[in-house]
């Protein structure tokens, strides 16, 4: 049992020391931090007014995932994108230009586009002003009767874009920093296992009962993983998981979730592990070579399976690359995990102008052939509000986990309401990340 206020020795350290191959400097850099403990207001979920804050002062200003490049593989292919009472128009200009706009007629407002689609020039439907892909005005209709449009460009306003690991990043303020300042050493800590070069194999949304940070944060420590998916108690270091934080913008958890790590699956032998381990998985068990680990070969039957898919050899990620839970997180709301121990993307923002009803979404990442141009995206598919995860069959085993991560947001969601308690206890170490990011809404709100 560890003294309270001294961390508990995260694990990844030392497998990462007996790795089999050396992971970057970057993705093994341990980060010290100190979040304090102060307790977290909960009306900062609850209350229609902070979100009106961060409608306000976060949101119109901050750096956001938009879209994925291969939503929009064509030139004049488009996708909106909504925060808020907000929509933005994303477009292929040219093979390799996106550029965003407001979702806005600059003659009465009307909305440009709706969903997703493919064109030659946005038309407005209502009297039908039209404007070409690169924003430049094509045509005012009956031009004769709009004097005060002489000599003025009457372009559509260019919205700031960014884009990384495949994903298309906006941010509304005209007067916004660059992006790769915001996202900071992120691309360093991705450079070995680029998200460019994954396909978008699956991409779910559902709409979540509680404030966005309520759901969000159902994701951001290991620390529950105990009482919520007991099922994985025996094969993840949960409780010596390492969290990091690199700058104002990124985070990062890293559980080692294939090791054994319980009494009973410590006294198993190499092979009876993996027997173990791979029960329930639809995987056949592997048959270990003498002196090799269950981590070893699982390990690299993935770099096998990926170099097949791809055409490309990826001898050079490490073990725990290839099979641990490295969960990272960028400002304000985008969840990239790294390398394929658990292949996806988390998305997470109100429903509208809600403060009480949000958005989820996971994108499953998988390898793709690198030698053909990428794959458009899977499309968008929403689902049910009263169906559980488990039954889109193809969120396989992350089905059942996200019911269960589900029924604590749904938990807490009510719970705060009943509260006589005015703010969150979190966790100085474990939690960290949670205050993390609290404390950029402020900087934000606070500007
Ligand atoms: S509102 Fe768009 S053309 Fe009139
Ligand atoms: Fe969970």
């Amino acid at each position: 049992m560890s003294e309270t206020g001294k961390i508990k020795e995260p694990t990844i350290g030392q497998w990462l020391a007996q790795d089999s191959r050396k992971a970057s400097d970057a993705f093994a850099r341990r980060t010290e931090f100190d979040m304090g403990t102060d307790d977290l207001p909960t009306e900062r979920f609850t209350s229609r007014e902070f979100h009106d804050l961060e409608m306000k002062h976060m949101w119109p200003r901050v750096w956001q995932m938009a879209c994925h490049e291969m939503d929009i593989p064509e030139v004049g292919d488009y996708i909106t994108y909504e925060i808020g009472s907000r929509s933005f128009v994303i477009v292929r200009v040219q093979e390799d230009e996106i550029k965003a706009y407001p979702n806005a007629c600059l003659h009465r407002g009307m909305q440009l586009v709706d969903d997703q689609g493919h064109a030659a020039a946005f038309a407005c439907r209502f009297h039908g002003w039209t404007w070409n892909l690169d924003g430049s005005l094509r045509r005012i209709t009956e031009r004769w009767d709009f004097p005060q449009t002489q000599g003025k460009k009457m372009c559509l306003p260019d919205v700031k874009v960014g884009r990384w690991g495949g994903f298309v990043f906006i941010n509304p303020d005209p007067d916004a920093g660059s992006f790769e300042d915001f996202i900071g050493e992120l691309p360093e800590h991705f450079r070995t296992a680029p998200l460019e070069d994954r396909r978008i194999a699956l991409h779910v949304a559902r709409i979540m009962p509680a404030n966005w940070k309520v759901a969000m944060e159902a994701f951001l420590e290991s620390y529950h993983v105990s009482p919520t998916h007991p099922q994985s108690v025996t094969v993840s270091e949960y409780a010596e998981t390492q969290y990091d934080i690199y700058g104002d913008n990124v985070s990062r958890l890293a559980t080692v979730s294939v090791a054994p790590a319980t009494a009973s699956t410590k006294a198993l032998s190499p092979q009876e592990f993996a027997d173990y381990a791979s029960r329930g998985t639809g995987r056949e068990p592997i048959q270990l070579a003498e002196g090799e680990t269950y981590r070893e070969a699982l390990a690299q039957q993935r770099r096998d399976m990926v170099a097949k898919v791809q055409g490309k050899p990826i001898d050079h990620l490490s073990d725990v690359e290839m099979l641990d839970a490295i969960e990272y997180y960028l400002f304000p709301n985008f969840l990239p995990w790294h390398g394929f121990g658990l292949p996806i993307v988390y998305r997470f923002r109100p429903n509208g102008d809600r403060h009480d009803s949000s958005i989820m979404e996971v994108y499953l990442l998988a390898p793709r052939d690198l030698s053909q141009p990428a794959p458009k995206a899977s499309p968008l598919e929403w689902l049910p509000d009263d169906r559980p995860f488990a039954e889109h069959a193809g969120l396989d085993r992350l089905g059942p986990i996200f019911d269960q991560d589900y029924e604590n947001i749904v938990g807490v969601w009510k719970g705060l309401h009943s509260t006589y308690s005015p703010g969150l206890v979190l966790g100085h170490y474990q939690e960290a990340r949670i205050r993390h990011y609290h404390k950029r809404i402020d900087d934000f709100i606070n500007a």
